[in-house]
């Protein structure tokens, strides 16, 4: 007999960076992070379950994956099998929905998208928590995307403890918008896993990251409860730059950041001084994504398509919405 499951999980963008494991195998991260989940990007994945399939399969936006490319979700599949001490293997089919030009494909919506459809597949009940604990398995950012809005990920201690919750913000996100400057839509040189341990391990300024990283919290934590957008950009706009400094402090140094990425963050700078508040934020890769206040979107559009073109400028909303089940 077959069983499948059928979910969607929306990405997200951390505004406090997890960066560094303190357990590689487990995925528990060195410090707390924050993000919103975003309305336009997600990724929708059924899987079926059949005694039939002698091994795990994917296809990926309608296109079979090598085995060997597919090597982390076979190993998320027998953590999904030890913990619901099944001996099933999957059929898995996933869609992203990126916009093209955007190439953003991401882990965090893949493994919540993935451990939600399992769940139900499966027929496990999982709480919200334990969710989000397994969806960490397969890529740590994954535990922030089961929630809409705000979320934070408590790094824990163990595999018990470390999972994301999401944040009252009194629909403050209602208000807010990101936009995304695709630079590069390309594969990351440096993927995030990696940059994070070379980082971590290696990094002069790793240790500051570190002592500093709780006040972040903290203050955007505070931010979000007094909906001060100044206060919640200047300390995400530092804090994503903190990140990106530990790179250039590792050794030898690496930088995901290129000239188009500065010139971005230059724009940003004008529109502020304009009078038009917004904040940047980068990940693993040169692409920079702005928070705005939606009633200020439009002219940060018309700043930054002066240099680049609309297929690499996309706004989206912030979701309340996580975790979603299909038929
Ligand atoms: C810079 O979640 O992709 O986007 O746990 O190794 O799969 P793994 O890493 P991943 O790292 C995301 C890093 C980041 C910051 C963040 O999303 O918090």
């Amino acid at each position: 007999m077959n069983i499948s499951g059928k979910a969607r999980a929306h990405t997200n963008i951390a505004l406090i960076k997890y960066w560094g494991k303190a357990n590689e195998d487990l995925i528990i991260p060195m410090n707390n992070s924050l993000s919103v989940t975003l309305d336009k990007f997600y990724t929708e994945t059924k899987v079926t379950f059949s005694p039939d399939y002698k091994k795990d399969t994917l296809i990926l936006n309608g296109q079979e994956v090598s085995e060997e490319q597919s090597k982390k979700i076979y190993r998320f599949m027998d953590i999904v099998r030890e913990r619901s001490q099944s001996s099933l293997h999957a059929h898995i089919e996933s869609v992203n929905y990126v916009p093209t030009a955007a190439g953003l494909a991401s882990s965090a919506s893949a493994y919540a998208a993935l451990a939600a459809a399992c769940n139900e597949a499966l027929d496990l009940n999982m709480s919200d928590k334990d969710l989000s604990r397994l969806a960490r398995r397969g890529s740590g950012s994954a535990s922030r995307s089961i929630f809409g809005g705000f979320a934070e990920w408590e790094k824990g201690i163990d595999d018990e403890t470390s999972y994301a919750h999401s944040i009252e913000s009194d629909g403050w996100e209602d208000d807010l918008s990101m936009i995304f400057v695709v630079i590069n839509n390309q594969s990351k040189k440096v993927s995030s896993r990696s940059g994070m341990s070379h980082t971590r391990d290696t990094s002069r300024f790793y240790q500051y990251w570190l002592d500093h990283v709780d006040e972040d919290i903290a203050s955007v934590k505070q931010a979000i409860k007094q909906k001060d957008f100044k206060h919640l950009g200047e300390v995400i706009e530092e804090n994503g730059l903190r990140m990106h400094s530990t790179n250039l402090g590792a050794q030898p140094p690496f930088s995901y950041l290129v000239p188009e990425s500065y010139e971005v963050m230059e724009i940003v700078h004008k529109c502020r001084k304009a009078g038009y508040p917004c904040y940047f934020t980068m990940d693993a890769g040169p692409n920079v994504k702005i928070l705005v206040e939606k009633n200020n979107q439009q002219y940060i559009i018309d700043a930054l398509l002066e240099s680049f073109n609309e297929e690499q400028v996309i706004a989206s909303d912030i979701t309340h919405t996580g975790i979603e089940i299909m038929e």
